[in-house]
């Protein structure tokens, strides 16, 4: 792992391609979402291998609340069934995990599972891993945006720096992510962490989520490995 010289402090993976997996197989479209969880799993325990500190995941953005009903109710269950899995994984390697976004639409027995599995792991030192749920980047900042509004109300001479403005977000005391590797081909954001994303290194795989798996990350933390990151400034 010499070509591994530089590590991101934080990765986020853009799981896409679960859908085309199935489809090619002749299978239905969930049964990509089922496979596309062991890719989780050993994305996470690579990560845990090489001491990353932060990973996240986009599990499901705002705008997927408009796929039929019988996809939306899978992949929820589906949520629940892993986080209930994964509970002692998480608590015998010293991962934390934080569920992210808008948990209004979530269904009741999910959102019990997320605090419960949250706070069990609330003290995990080794790694934090976030799951962003029913969540969109416009969403995050619409919502800080409101609350920065009645700071406003109660103190009108009050100034926000980007910093202020950033603890007002979900993201509050997470590192902006260094690196987004986006799967199956796909080369878009997807109202994914807009303003978080502002200087993270991009690396868009060809492989569809279900087959993305160690060497697949491996390769692509490589390629953040030989990125020059300048931050608009010069060398
Ligand atoms: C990603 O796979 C999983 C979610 C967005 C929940 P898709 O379901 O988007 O798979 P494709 O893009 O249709 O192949
Ligand atoms: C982005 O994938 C959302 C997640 C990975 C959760 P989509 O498949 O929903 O995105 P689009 O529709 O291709 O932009
Ligand atoms: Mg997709």
């Amino acid at each position: 792992m010499d070509n591994l010289s530089r590590l991101p402090k934080h990765v986020s993976l853009i799981m896409d391609g679960n859908g085309r997996w199935a489809l090619q197989r002749g299978k239905e479209r969930v049964d990509g979402h089922i496979e596309g969880v062991n890719s989780v799993r050993e994305v996470m325990k690579t990560s845990l291998e090489l001491g990353i500190e932060y990973i996240s995941f986009f599990a499901f953005s705002e705008e997927n609340w408009g796929r039929p009903q019988e996809e939306v109710n899978c992949l929820m269950e589906l949520m629940l069934k892993a986080l209930d899995n994964e509970l002692k994984t998480f608590t015998d390697n010293g991962v934390r995990l934080l569920v992210l976004g808008n948990r209004e639409r979530l269904p009741e027995s999910l959102k019990e599972s997320i605090d419960r599995v949250c706070s069990l792991t609330s003290d995990g030192p080794k790694m934090t891993m976030i799951l962003f749920l029913s969540y969109s980047g416009k969403w995050d900042i619409l919502q800080a945006a409101k609350k920065m509004a009645q700071e406003l109300i109660k103190d009108p001479g009050r100034s926000f720096s980007e910093e202020d403005f950033g603890e007002l977000l979900t993201t509050a005391r997470i590192p902006d992510p260094d690196l987004i590797i986006r799967t199956s081909g796909e080369e878009r954001l997807s109202n994914y962490l807009l303003w978080q994303a502002a200087y993270s290194e991009f690396v868009f795989s060809p492989v569809l989520w279900p087959d993305f798996r160690r060497d697949e990350y491996l390769r692509a933390l490589e390629e953040y490995s030989r990125r020059d990151r300048r931050f608009g400034k010069v060398k």
